[in-house]
């Protein structure tokens, strides 16, 4: 039975199946990413979802648009009905029916059913090892709702890796910046697959970094160095030259440090 691989994202979403010449992403509405969002129109009409849903929020369609699901899985408020668009209904719920409308348009532009999906996740949903594990139980309920038996998950970053088809010798590092979670991984490559070296992962992306002004719009990058520490570099403020320092498993994040006195992050 053929496995959809789907990548459930913050910001945007896609589905792609891998077949003998290579992968094929599915397209949905023409695109193959479509915003992670949907639109409920109040006189209760059909769920809208991507640019669809975008369209009807810009052209002021009265209804209710919703983005960002993902960063609820884990939380209670996924199972907390809200009248939505006139019907009572959870963000469970929601998700389940943006994932099923992922399955049929997979399916319609196959002909093939799908039972079993391979999905993406971040390396950490959540930084508490017990909120981390609901969240993939919430998301592996939403597939299940969604008609999907056979469910399994691997790391983003380590999925863009192996996906990677770079040629060549040596390391390569996976920097995944995306609208919930920064997500990197490590890899050696010395045959035709990657061997995974080490993945890591925060809860802090492009929308949650807005909101908080925690992640500069330069980007900072992580370079694992085994269990020793990690390697980071940063661009100078002012002269844009990378400063180079090392963080290692116990000390406050880089990530996280607060502005200095002159409102800068370090
Ligand atoms: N040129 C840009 N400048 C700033 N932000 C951008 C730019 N292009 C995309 N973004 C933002 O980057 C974010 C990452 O998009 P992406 O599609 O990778 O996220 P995602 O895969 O949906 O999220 P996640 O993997 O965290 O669930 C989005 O929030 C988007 O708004
Ligand atoms: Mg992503």
């Amino acid at each position: 039975m053929p496995m959809l691989a789907l990548d459930f994202g913050t910001s945007n979403s896609a589905a792609a199946l891998a077949h003998p010449g290579g992968i094929w992403r599915v397209p949905i509405d023409g695109r193959d990413t479509l915003p992670t969002a949907v639109f409920f129109p109040a006189d209760g009409g059909a769920m809208r979802i991507g640019e669809a849903a975008a369209r009807a929020l810009a052209a002021g369609d009265e209804g209710r648009y919703m983005r960002a699901l993902k960063s609820v899985l884990g939380q209670p408020l996924l199972h907390e009905s809200r009248l939505i668009a006139g019907r009572r209904r959870t963000l469970a719920e929601v998700v389940t029916a943006f994932l099923l409308t992922l399955r049929e348009a997979a399916e319609r532009a196959t002909g093939q059913r799908f039972t079993g999906v391979l999905s993406g996740r971040p390396v950490h949903f959540h930084d508490d090892p017990a909120r981390d594990a609901q969240a993939e139980a919430d998301l592996r309920a939403c597939y299940q709702a969604a008609g999907f038996s056979e469910i399994a998950f691997l790391p983003e970053p380590e999925a863009a890796a192996l996906a990677c088809h770079q040629t060549g010798h040596g390391l390569g590092l996976v920097v995944d910046i995306g609208g919930g979670t920064s997500d990197f991984t490590l890899f050696r490559r010395d045959g035709d697959r990657p061997a995974i070296l080490a993945s890591h992962g925060l809860r802090l992306g492009a929308r949650i970094s807005t909101r908080r002004s925690r992640l500069p719009t330069r980007c900072r990058f992580l370079v694992w160095a085994g269990n020793s520490g990690a390697r980071w570099a940063q661009p100078c403020c002012r002269c844009r030259v990378p400063c180079m320092s090392i963080w290692r498993p116990g000390r406050a994040s880089p990530f996280f440090t607060r502005p200095n006195r002159a409102g800068r992050q370090r």
